[in-house]
């Protein structure tokens, strides 16, 4: 009896220790012999709204700006944005877009008439960026273009003539207007929406009315190629998904949902860059649901439509906090840490994973409102956490998804646990790359890997973290968070083994 308790306590210490130090057995297998659906590039798209320094100060600053630009979009934006590879815009908005009125953002920019931005600040708006400027930045950046038609305000005609202006190479009064505010050739818009938040700001319909009424725009939006979009769910409203569904499928290629990370609550959203573990957790938590939201507006997609021909299209999604203190509450301007940057993989991750239904997603939003890629300050920019991971995870893009399977240790803050590890896999040009997620901020996690049905020779990495996490970015400062190499990953007769830092987001790239 003495005997076995001398034994088990050196056990016990040993077991204690390897899971304090995170080397509890975690296990992923990537099926790189079943390859999956292609990841949608546009999975990774972003969005740009008319609200607060999205568009003006951030992307455009007009010709005369003494900020370097061309045409009077900013140089330094432009390279970031060029160099994420972004595969997708969409534009005027958000709530904007149902009080977008598209003529008066062209033509000679001193005979355009301004507007009032009555969603946020009631600021003036001159409409100097409009339909031009929107497809020729996107032009520049290499990013196709997604519009949002105004249904909760204009009319079918106005959104009719508004892809006959862009689109069309035939002659017509839209056509030669087009022509006459110096474009000759049409531009290549597949993506067009119907309305945004049709449920709130977009008009506060009824699924039942919008869905007759989606069905009347999308009768009139015509063009070759042309891709539909319905205004989707809000969240876990799976009545919206379900009528839209049953009642305009037939008319639609795409449905978009929409769900924000809200640590605290609507009321009190916190802090972007002062929280504790508590907090970190919460928003971690809050953040998985996305995989419960995909799993059944998909299902209820599949009752459907079997043959998955309709996207789920995640068109808003991300962090959203407290606007930081001193600037305008209406301008949903917040900095970015360590946080998004585990938030924005998490997610990515989840799309991928269902890449079969999810064929694009928008983070909201690309530059200075919400969860952006981009801060800026007058001359200066900020690369965000957020970015970074954007960064690591463009490998993904239009790769094939692997279906993984993750055996993983839990993260536990009080009664409440979840998975430590989120992670997505997918091949592209015989490399397959895996991107994985440590939630938990204190322990690391060490991980084989067991990749099917490939023979690894060479094992790289990069990672995304720092020490703390509510680290971030600031101006004029260096950076805390940015992306680095990852050396970490070895093999291991015939299988990878890696330990995943506490708090960090990784990628592993093997061929
Ligand atoms: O992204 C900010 C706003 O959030 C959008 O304008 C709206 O669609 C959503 O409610």
């Amino acid at each position: 009896m003495k005997k076995t308790s001398r034994l088990w306590l050196p056990m016990i210490v040993l077991l204690m220790n390897i899971s304090l130090l995170g080397i509890a057995q975690n296990k992923i297998i990537i099926h790189a012999d079943q390859p999956g659906s292609k990841i949608d590039k546009a999975i990774y798209g972003q969005f740009a709204e008319h609200l607060g320094h999205c568009i003006y100060g951030g992307i455009y600053v007009g010709e005369k700006s003494d900020i370097p630009n061309t045409y009077g979009f900013r140089l330094d934006v432009v390279g970031a944005l060029k160099e994420l590879k972004v595969p997708l815009v969409r534009w005027p908005g958000g709530c904007f877009a149902d009080t977008y009125h598209w003529k008066d953002g062209i033509g000679p920019k001193a005979d355009r008439s301004s507007i009032i931005n009555v969603h946020w600040g009631g600021v003036t708006e001159d409409n100097s960026f409009g339909t031009h400027e929107f497809l020729n930045f996107c032009e520049l950046i290499g990013a196709d273009p997604y519009i949002c038609l105004n249904v909760g305000s204009g009319t079918v005609q106005e959104a009719a003539d508004w892809i006959e202006y862009v689109t069309s190479s035939n002659e017509s009064p839209m056509t030669k207007l087009r022509k006459k505010n110096g474009r000759e050739k049409p531009w290549n818009v597949k993506y067009w929406s119907a309305g945004n938040e049709t449920w709130g700001c977009g008009g506060n319909m009824r699924p039942e009315y919008y869905a007759d009424l989606y069905r009347q725009y999308a009768s009139y939006m015509r063009a070759p190629g042309i891709y539909k979009i319905a205004s989707g769910a809000n969240a876990d409203d799976y009545n919206w998904m379900e009528v839209l569904m049953r009642d305009a499928r037939g008319m639609m290629n795409g449905i978009s949902l929409h769900y924000y990370t809200v640590a605290g609550d609507w009321n009190k959203k916190g802090s972007a860059t002062q929280f504790d573990e508590n907090v970190w957790f919460t928003t971690m938590q809050k953040t998985l649901k996305m995989e419960e939201l995909v799993t059944k507006h998909s299902a209820i997609m599949d009752k459907y439509d079997p043959s998955k021909n309709v996207g789920l299209l995640v068109d808003e999604w991300g962090n959203w906090f407290d606007v930081e203190p001193g600037t305008n509450p209406g301008f949903l301007f917040q900095q970015n840490s360590l946080r998004d940057a585990m938030v924005a993989g998490i997610n990515l991750n989840i799309f991928n994973n269902h890449a079969d239904r999810v064929r694009m997603s928008n983070i909201a939003q690309m530059i200075n409102v919400l969860q952006s890629m981009i801060l800026t300050k007058d001359k200066e920019m900020v690369l965000t956490p957020t970015y970074y991971v954007f960064k690591m995870y463009n490998v993904h893009q239009d790769a094939k998804m692997l279906p993984i399977e993750i055996k993983c240790g839990k993260y536990t803050s009080g009664a409440n646990s979840i998975d430590a590890i989120s992670a997505s896999a997918s091949v592209k040009d015989g490399i397959v790359s895996v991107t994985i997620c440590n939630l938990n901020p204190v322990n690391s996690q060490a991980i084989s890997f067991d990749v099917q049905g490939l023979k690894t020779a060479t094992v790289t990495g990069k990672i995304v973290t720092a020490n703390k996490i509510n680290a971030f970015n600031d101006f004029g400062k260096k950076e805390e968070v940015t992306m680095t190499d990852f050396n970490n990953a070895k093999l291991n007769k015939g299988m990878v083994d890696a330990t995943i830092p506490a708090k960090s987001v990784v990628l592993i790239q093997l061929k």
